[in-house]
């Protein structure tokens, strides 16, 4: 089965930015990772970015339309898209959000999610492997 996982703005550039915070590591290493682990699982996963709302609001449509489990990473979105949040409402199946760093961790206007509440449930802090645990807990849900 397929599983989505859908990146927001900026997420394009890891590797070098800010890698003190994100680490080395390049979005394409992201989308290997996500597509070894899914290989392991079972799952076929498609890997996305965006800078856009818009883009990103309309991939989640697709996603509740088609009841595909979704692993997010809102990134900046994840603090003020109510938009996002309306969108991952509607879904069905499970939706995990995660994040690379540890939002709790850092500035304040990071420390509000206003997706967490719909969200099937958060990984956060565990660099990339983020991804890897999320896609493993969205296997265990669909099992
Ligand atoms: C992030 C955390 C957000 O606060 C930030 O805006 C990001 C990335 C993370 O993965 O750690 O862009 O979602």
């Amino acid at each position: 089965r397929t599983v989505f996982v859908f990146n927001g703005p900026n997420l394009s550039r890891l590797g070098t930015r800010e890698p003190d915070v994100y680490g080395a590591q390049t979005f394409a290493d992201l989308e290997a990772l996500c597509r070894g682990v899914g290989r392991e699982l079972g799952l076929s996963v498609e890997v996305r970015q965006t800078d856009d709302e818009a883009e990103l609001v309309s991939w989640l449509h697709e996603a509740a339309d088609g009841a595909i489990p979704v692993v997010l990473n809102p990134a900046a979105f994840t603090h003020y898209s109510y938009a996002l949040r309306d969108a991952i409402s509607q879904r069905t199946a499970p939706l995990v959000e995660v994040h690379i760093s540890n939002p709790a961790a850092r500035e304040e206007f990071r420390h509000t999610s206003v997706v967490a509440a719909v969200a099937t449930g958060t990984i956060a802090g565990f660099g990339l492997r983020s991804y890897e645990l999320a896609l493993r807990a969205i296997a265990e849900e669909a099992a």
